[in-house]
């Protein structure tokens, strides 16, 4: 996830309802409505009873500023499955204990929160978290299993440590961020780029030098990993090319990693022939050593000069794998004559859109969090946009995107 929630509030007016179960991951689960709550959504929390012996209800009241809810008897309480479920514009429930799923694939309602799940009719994403052997066991195989067929979006567990002393194995909660970003893509209308497929390129390459040594540059990756997180929120089928980066690879998308600018070259060409768009938001490195030293050049025979080779130019070269139709975005990066240098690369490089950022403007290009960019379109339109976080420049990007689909 890049950029703070915070500023952003893109679920500003939705319904989420958080069911926790009893499990030691329900501590992570305070940070999760905490992330929903800063972007926007009401979350309303439905505890199971032994939720409460892991964590206390007051700690996400006080989170989410609404009142929790855990209760299925009671006078006043009676038709709250009914109500919450009805209000929901998606349900999560995380964790999702290996109880609860054998409970909610078996049609019980013996709780508020699995009543709740029968009751409603808004999208449902369970997170399991369990011991690593409760994860591995037929029978909970079993249930998720079915409960992914009766429509539930299961978000599978991570492999790493789990409870102290139980050492580690697929079974662990995935990070809040991770299942914030799941739950974006339950809140958003996927009507917009279903069915589509979307390659998306992202982060720098590195061209080796010898063994140890690259030539590279800064980018960071934030740019093109939000833009492949925003088309796979919003329903399309994203193929996502990168470069080395540290960001987290977002979820749902297809990743493929390369390292040299030719191959990324390879990849975005065989991907194209089935894409319905490309967005280069990489920076390929455009230079390469002429010749690759075996081994370490050592420093005591450092060569004066390194002789350098121009690396093939992706978008130029694989004009002639795009699909009639193919929508192309790039970006450019520039210190001088920003917008014309930028026009120039539009037409030469048969773009339908350009995203220029001027790479000395503060706040702006690579590394940070937010960008402000100009977009220029084959039709002559230009926009100036204000500085954003680069979270939400992915959605106004793929706004455009949208349009010159339409408009195909
Ligand atoms: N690009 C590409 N192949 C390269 C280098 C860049 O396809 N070898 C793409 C980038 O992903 C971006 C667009 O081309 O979408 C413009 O990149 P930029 O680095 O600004 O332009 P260059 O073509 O490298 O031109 P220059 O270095 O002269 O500015």
């Amino acid at each position: 996830m890049s950029g703070t929630p915070a500023l952003q509030r893109p679920y500003a007016g939705a319904r989420v309802l958080l069911g926790v179960s009893g499990g030691i991951a329900s501590y992570k689960s305070a940070w999760l409505a905490r992330l929903l709550t800063l972007a926007g959504a009401d979350v309303d929390v439905v505890m199971t009873p032994a939720a409460r012996e892991f964590i206390g209800a007051v700690t996400f009241e006080a989170l989410t500023g609404r009142a929790v809810h855990s209760e299925i008897f009671g006078a006043g309480n009676a038709l709250d499955h009914v109500k919450l479920a009805r209000s929901a514009n998606a349900i999560v429930v995380a964790p999702a204990t290996a109880d609860f799923c054998a409970r909610a694939a078996s049609g019980q309602a013996n709780d508020l929160l699995t009543a709740i799940l029968l009751a409603a009719s808004a999208p449902v994403m369970l997170v399991p978290a369990m011991n690593d052997h409760m994860w591995a066991h037929p029978q909970t195989k079993e249930n998720v299993a079915h409960l992914r067929s009766i429509g539930y979006h299961v978000v599978p567990p991570d492999e790493g440590m789990l409870a102290a002393g139980e050492g580690s194995g697929p079974g662990r909660m995935p990070e809040p961020e991770a299942i914030f970003a799941h739950a974006g893509w339950l809140l958003e209308d996927r009507r917009a780029l279903g069915g589509k497929r979307i390659v998306v390129t992202s982060g720098p390459t590195r061209e080796p030098i010898d063994p140890v040594r690259y030539i590279s540059n800064h980018s960071s990756g934030k740019m093109g990993h939000a833009i492949a997180s925003a088309a796979w929120r919003r329903g399309a089928e994203v193929v996502l090319v990168t470069g080395p980066t540290n960001v987290a690879p977002p979820p749902g998308a297809c990743v493929v990693h390369v390292e040299t600018t030719e191959q990324m070259r390879d990849a975005v060409a065989r991907e194209l022939p089935n894409a319905d768009a490309l967005i280069m938001a990489a920076a390929p490195a455009d230079f390469r050593a002429a010749a690759v030293a075996d081994q370490k050049i050592k420093k005591s025979a450092a060569p004066a000069a390194i002789e350098l080779a121009p690396t093939p130019d992706i978008l130029a070269s694989t004009i002639d794998a795009r699909r009639v139709g193919c929508t192309v975005v790039g970006f450019a990066l520039e210190t001088t004559d920003v917008v014309a240098h930028a026009r120039e690369k539009l037409s030469r490089k048969q773009l339908d859109l350009i995203v220029v950022n001027d790479a000395t403007e503060d706040g702006a290009g690579f590394g940070v969090d937010t960008n402000r960019v100009t977009l220029l379109s084959r039709d002559g339109r230009d926009e100036q946009l204000p500085l954003m976080p680069k979270r939400e420049l992915a959605d106004v990007i793929l706004d455009r995107v949208v349009r010159l689909m339409d408009g195909r």
